[in-house]
């Protein structure tokens, strides 16, 4: 066991854990349920996170590789401003249906818009690559980003 400080959406947590305990299990534990698990292999994208503004799955990231960084779930994007672009965009062209894989792509999408605030299809196709959804067939999540960056840029 050994003590690792997180930011977690903005908030600052001590943990006593085993340092190679996953990423995941330590953020849910600590109450951050916006983060969720799937396949628990890498496979599946449900649990990404912001470590450190780069999408990560936390299944895959041993605590003590996240010591001191800063971590954005889903939680902590749909707070952030102009997510609700987003949001609403995936309930307008239904891009939300189980809702099992709408933690990790709301945290990938939203990585996307802040690096690139107009993505073409491709780009955003790209970015989502590694975030499986068995419901919707994609395209209306593809949809719902661009979307999403249409009215994020007619409303700046
Ligand atoms: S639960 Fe982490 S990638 Fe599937
Ligand atoms: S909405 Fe069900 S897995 Fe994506």
């Amino acid at each position: 066991m050994s003590r690792h400080a997180l930011i977690v959406d903005g908030r600052r947590i001590l943990v006593e854990r085993d340092p190679m305990d996953r990423l995941l299990d330590v953020l849910r534990d600590a109450g951050a349920k916006g983060v969720r698990e799937g396949c628990g292999e890498g496979e599946c994208g449900s649990c990404t996170v912001l470590l450190d503004d780069q999408p990560v799955c936390a299944c895959l990231v041993p605590v003590f590789q996240a010591d001191g960084a800063s971590i954005v779930t889903s939680a902590g994007v749909i707070d952030a401003a102009g997510q609700d672009a987003l949001a609403s965009a995936m309930l307008t062209e239904g891009g939300v249906q189980c809702g099992a894989c709408t933690p990790g792509i709301a945290v990938t999408a939203h990585a996307l818009l802040a690096k690139d605030p107009a993505p073409d299809r491709d780009a955003v196709r790209d970015a989502l690559a590694g975030n499986l959804c068995r419901c919707t067939g994609y395209e209306r999540i593809l949809r719902a980003v661009l979307r999403a960056a249409t009215a994020k840029e007619e409303a700046s």
